[in-house]
């Protein structure tokens, strides 16, 4: 007790590095790249200052430096040029994401951990993250299962790392581990978006990837807000299906969902810094009303410290150079 213990003596100088009980590391880190089928040239997202929309011919020089700057994986997300009601264009031989995965890989060969999401929603016309029944404006599960399978198969083919599924559909994580597997590819990890809510806070990716929706909403498949034990409930049965790896989406005001999640499964787990979280503080410090970087730090150090082991973050190339 008080005048015995006094906890701010460890508080001092570089007793206070000493005694810290976090650390964040570029080996946490997850870059996200958006690969734009329709672009010459890298154009900047206007809700995302400082991300870009690539052309194909800019993805290995994208590549390259995250690389260079000691940042151990990416996740590409595609935007094609044609899109139809059954997203065809997800799973092409030569489609946007395969070619830039094969791109990436024969610049950086394993220097990177190629991570791609998986969904639908970027590929279709009416922008769900699956086959819809437009008579009763529903997204349909089984359906979209099937598609899965393909598009992880012909990424797999491609030369990605780690596939991440990011729909929301039940039994997403059982087909695509069966498809993986069918084509002898039994051993690329499945990094499963187990507990990806429906917010708002996924807005600026959305122009950045261009899957707005054209009715409706995603709250038929994305989880409420309000429910944290229902993100127990997914995660258990994406891991009895065969998921490797947990994320968590988006992860600032979901904190509490990544401390559960890692207390109850003891799983490698991954925190999604989305879009919004990212235009928050670029637009605050843009305004001179935060200071940038240590709100980036201190954003992310929260995130380890509730628990998550990867942090997919818009900032990861920013904070390899302040961690430099
Ligand atoms: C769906 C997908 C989304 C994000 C990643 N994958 C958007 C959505 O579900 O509406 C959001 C990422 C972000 O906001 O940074 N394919």
């Amino acid at each position: 007790m008080f005048p015995d213990v006094r906890l701010r003596r460890l508080r001092r100088g570089k007793i206070r590095n000493l005694v810290r009980e976090t650390t964040l590391s570029v080996d946490d880190l997850v870059q996200p790249i958006f690969v734009n089928e329709n672009l010459d040239s890298a154009v900047e997202i206007p809700s995302m200052p400082g991300i870009y929309n690539l052309p194909l011919s800019e993805v290995a020089k994208e590549a390259r430096e995250i690389a260079d700057l000691g940042i151990p994986a990416v996740i590409v997300f595609g935007v094609p040029v044609f899109k139809d009601a059954e997203g065809s264009s997800s799973y092409g031989e030569k489609d946007i994401v395969q070619e830039a995965v094969r791109r990436i890989k024969a610049e950086v060969g394993d220097e990177l951990v190629v991570i791609t999401d998986v969904c639908m929603c970027e590929y279709t016309s009416h922008g769900h993250c699956g086959i819809v029944n437009f008579e009763t404006k529903e997204i349909l599960n089984d359906p979209t299962l099937e598609v899965l399978g393909k598009i992880v198969v012909s990424h797999a083919k491609a030369g990605a790392d780690i596939v991440a599924p990011s729909c929301m559909m039940d039994g997403m994580v059982e087909a695509i581990r069966q498809a993986l597997d069918q084509n002898g590819f039994e051993n690329i990890p499945i990094m499963s978006y187990a507990a990806k809510f429906h917010s708002c806070f996924y807005g600026p990716f959305r122009d950045a990837a261009e899957s707005g929706y054209s009715f409706g909403d995603r709250s038929t498949y994305q989880m409420d807000p309000a429910n944290s034990n229902e993100a127990i409930r997914e995660v258990d049965l994406d891991v009895a299906e065969g998921a490797d790896i947990i994320i968590v989406k988006p992860a600032l005001p979901y904190l509490d969902i990544i401390y559960r999640v890692k207390m109850e499964f003891e799983m490698p787990t991954a925190a999604y810094n989305v879009s919004g979280e990212y235009s928050i503080i670029k637009a605050a410090a843009a305004n001179g009303w935060l200071d940038e970087k240590k709100a980036i730090y201190e954003s992310l150090i929260s995130i380890k410290r509730a628990g998550a082991d990867i942090i997919i973050t818009y900032f990861a190339k920013d904070v390899a150079r302040m961690l430099k």
